[in-house]
């Protein structure tokens, strides 16, 4: 197992990627914090990672754009397993809408989400961390940061913020052996692609995969793989880096120039 006696929080480990990845995390040896907004979703988590004989969980309620969740979620973790090793930032929120029709709490909220969350949880972890002797944090950032898209500029924003935030950081957290990557994803078959399109239409997942070199959007499982892999010795000389899991979004435009 390549996480034994390893400490993880995964924050909107409730659903989607980050429950695909506290599940991961568990069978390879890790105790895990399931820190989600929603309660019902990390408790299901934390029953899918305990049902297995052997798998170690408990469900935080947290809202990670506020400070006092976010320390209370740390200090639940020191207060379980009394070590903190492993930060998967992963919680997050969309919005599809032009700038005319977006209002201030809409940008606050999708900034504060995905950008001020990773800020709060990263201030409160480090220290519990250094106190481990070091650690692993992995932002989720999304290809969303790296190219524009049209109508989701909030978004877009802090993603690009939480890339480099990432890089930032870890130029300050290296020589304490904390580790800081974060991970740009392309479409994932989760709840959150749902909420912009019908995932259960062949036609609609033919259409975004087509997006993709690969032709189809990712399983939730093919992100926490690699968010696993920079959690482990095989990283080890991983900090800052920006990880591209996006099937090809990045690499270029779909569709040919020449018309023969
Ligand atoms: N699905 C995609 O196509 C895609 C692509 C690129 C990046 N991402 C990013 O991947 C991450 C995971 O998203 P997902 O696709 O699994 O979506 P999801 O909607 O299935 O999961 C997001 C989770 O975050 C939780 N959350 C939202 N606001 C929160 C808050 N304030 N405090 C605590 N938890 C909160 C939700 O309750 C939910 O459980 C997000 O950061 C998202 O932006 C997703």
């Amino acid at each position: 197992m390549k996480l034994s006696g390893q400490v993880a929080i995964v924050t909107g480990g409730g659903s989607g990627q980050g429950r695909a990845t506290a599940v991961l995390f568990a069978q390879e040896g890790a105790r895990v914090v399931v820190a989600d907004i929603n309660e019902q979703g990390a408790a299901e988590t934390v029953h899918l990672i305990t049902r297995n004989e052997g798998g170690q969980a408990i469900a935080v309620r947290t809202d990670v754009t506020k400070a006092s969740d976010v320390q209370a979620m740390v200090d639940s973790a020191l207060r379980h397993y009394g070590r903190l090793d492993i930060l998967i930032n992963n919680a997050g929120a969309t919005l599809f809408k032009g700038i005319e029709d977006t209002s201030e709490e809409e940008w606050d909220r999708i900034i504060d989400t995905n950008l001020k969350s990773i800020f709060l949880c990263c201030k409160a972890a480090i220290p519990a961390m250094r106190q481990s002797g070091g650690g692993s944090i992995v932002n989720i950032a999304s290809v969303a940061g790296l190219i524009g898209m049209p109508e989701h500029f909030a978004y877009c924003a802090a993603k690009a913020g939480a890339i480099h935030l990432t890089r930032s950081l870890a130029l300050d957290h290296g020589r304490e052996h904390i580790r800081i990557n974060c991970i740009c994803p392309g479409g994932v078959r989760t709840p959150m692609l749902a909420e912009v399109i019908d995932i259960n239409n062949p036609a609609e997942l033919e259409r975004i995969g087509q997006q993709h070199a690969l032709g189809r959007i990712a399983e939730p499982e093919e992100i926490a793989r690699v968010s696993l892999f920079l959690c482990t010795p095989d990283a080890s000389f991983m900090t800052g880096a920006v990880v591209t899991v996006d099937g090809g979004i990045a690499a270029g435009r779909m569709g040919r120039v020449q018309s023969r």
